[in-house]
């Protein structure tokens, strides 16, 4: 079962569903989450984030630059499919010493087109998506970068203990769930 969700409102009423404060030491206790968003330091970034029990979903040393690893998460649930890739540059919520390994849900925010098998090393972004051309940036937090959809890809939280990677949450609302809560 997952552990409850931190949601904070936004003030504004003009942010979107990810709309949730969070500052990178604010997101999860304990070891290395979110620890460098570049161009971003003190600065408040929307996010929506529940927190799940850690789950090991690969190792640092086995990753290769480009070459993303298909896992699970939170469930097994059929819209849970994500990516745990390693950058060539780092990005925001990257882990490891460079801040280059992330890891995103891999369907799209449209209508849940399956990008899993899309990513384009060359400008590190996930997409076109196969139903409608949407193309979200790995470095950014899976920020829309064209096309249909308007919400960011759901991010995974990551950690990093010694060389083991473990999942531990989601930043953003996956497709086709009301809370993230349920598959
Ligand atoms: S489902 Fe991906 S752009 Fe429409």
């Amino acid at each position: 079962m997952p552990s409850k969700q931190d949601k904070t409102p936004s003030k504004s009423g003009c942010m979107s569903r990810r709309a949730f404060l969070f500052r990178s030491s604010a997101v999860v206790g304990g070891t290395v989450v979110l620890t460098h968003i570049p161009g971003m330091e003190g600065e408040a970034l929307a996010a929506e984030i529940a927190r799940y029990p850690r789950m090991l979903i690969g190792k640092l040393s086995q990753l290769k630059v480009d070459k993303p690893v298909a896992f699970n998460y939170p469930d097994k649930g059929a819209n849970s499919q994500s990516l745990l890739v390693k950058l060539s540059a780092e990005a925001g919520g990257g882990i490891s010493p460079k801040h280059n390994v992330v890891a995103f849900n891999s369907l799209c925010t449209h209508m849940g087109g399956l990008m899993g098998a899309t990513y384009k090393p060359a400008d590190q972004v996930l997409g076109p998506c196969p139903l409608h051309q949407s193309t979200f940036d790995l470095t950014r937090h899976g920020m829309v970068v064209s096309g249909h959809a308007t919400e960011s890809l759901p991010q995974v939280l990551l950690e990093l203990d010694g060389d083991k990677i473990y999942a531990v949450g989601m930043l953003g609302l996956i497709y086709g769930r009301h809370d993230n809560l349920k598959s």
